[in-house]
């Protein structure tokens, strides 16, 4: 599989209520992917894939990976969407959930992963095997990711650092700030003056740093 070069990494981050998920979903729909796996930890992706889908009833969401792996075969190279909602009880569990996952896509490959709450299944100093693959190298997979936190300073040090584009929302705390800010390259004061549904972005393909708000839920981005 040749390197896409539309692939991207993407850091969707923020504190609770700031509008990461208002944003995130209306990003996947309109980029309107086939191929999409969504690590769906509240159970709250439902309504975007079936817009996606063009079906007016949510996609039901699978928790086995075996139902997940044989979706996979079925589709092979063509279309599917997968809502995966964990069901592990525990960090534990929920990081080898997350880690079969990973499997899963890294070997379907070509596809859009967006996995909700990196801190419940990364920590700094550890990741799955594929996410890390997946961070660093997804590129040759074309797998675009969108991985959000609530809490970056502690997620998997390496996946800010590889991100293509970060999305910064209202951070209280200080540590998730400086983190993001070390890894924008900006000044950490420039995320705290963000206001609710307020975000900077960097596009470090570009260079480019922006600031704008979030549009409520429904209207045009
Ligand atoms: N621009 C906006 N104006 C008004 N309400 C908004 C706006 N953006 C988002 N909201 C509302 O704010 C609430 C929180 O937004 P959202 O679910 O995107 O937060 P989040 O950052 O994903 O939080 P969490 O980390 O808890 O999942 C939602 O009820 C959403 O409808
Ligand atoms: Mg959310």
């Amino acid at each position: 599989m040749a390197a896409d070069a539309d692939a991207r990494i993407v850091g969707v981050i923020g504190a609770s209520g700031q509008g990461k998920g208002v944003w995130l979903k209306g990003v996947v729909i309109d980029e309107a992917p086939t191929r999409v796996v969504v690590w769906d930890f509240m159970d709250e992706y439902g309504d975007t894939l079936a817009k996606l889908g063009g079906k007016r009833r949510a996609v039901a969401s699978m928790s086995s990976l075996e139902a997940v792996r044989q979706a996979m075969v079925k589709a092979g190279e063509g279309p599917l969407m997968v809502r995966y909602v964990p069901r592990g009880a525990g960090n534990k569990a929920l990081q080898r959930e997350f880690e079969g996952l990973c499997e899963l896509v890294y070997a379907w490959g070509a596809c859009t992963f967006v996995a909700e709450e990196l801190a419940n299944v990364t920590t700094p100093s550890w990741a799955p095997a594929a996410w890390r693959k997946m961070t660093t190298s997804g590129r040759h997979r074309l797998v675009r990711i969108y991985g959000v936190t609530q809490s970056p300073a502690l997620v998997d040090k390496s996946f800010l650092g590889n991100c293509t584009l970060v999305h910064c929302c209202a951070l209280r705390e200080h540590a998730h700030r400086v983190a993001v800010a070390r890894a924008m390259d900006i000044p950490d004061s420039e995320i705290a003056s963000l206001v609710k549904f307020e975000f900077i972005e960097k596009d470090f393909e570009t260079g480019q740093v922006t600031r704008a708000s979030v549009k409520p839920p429904g209207k045009k981005r």
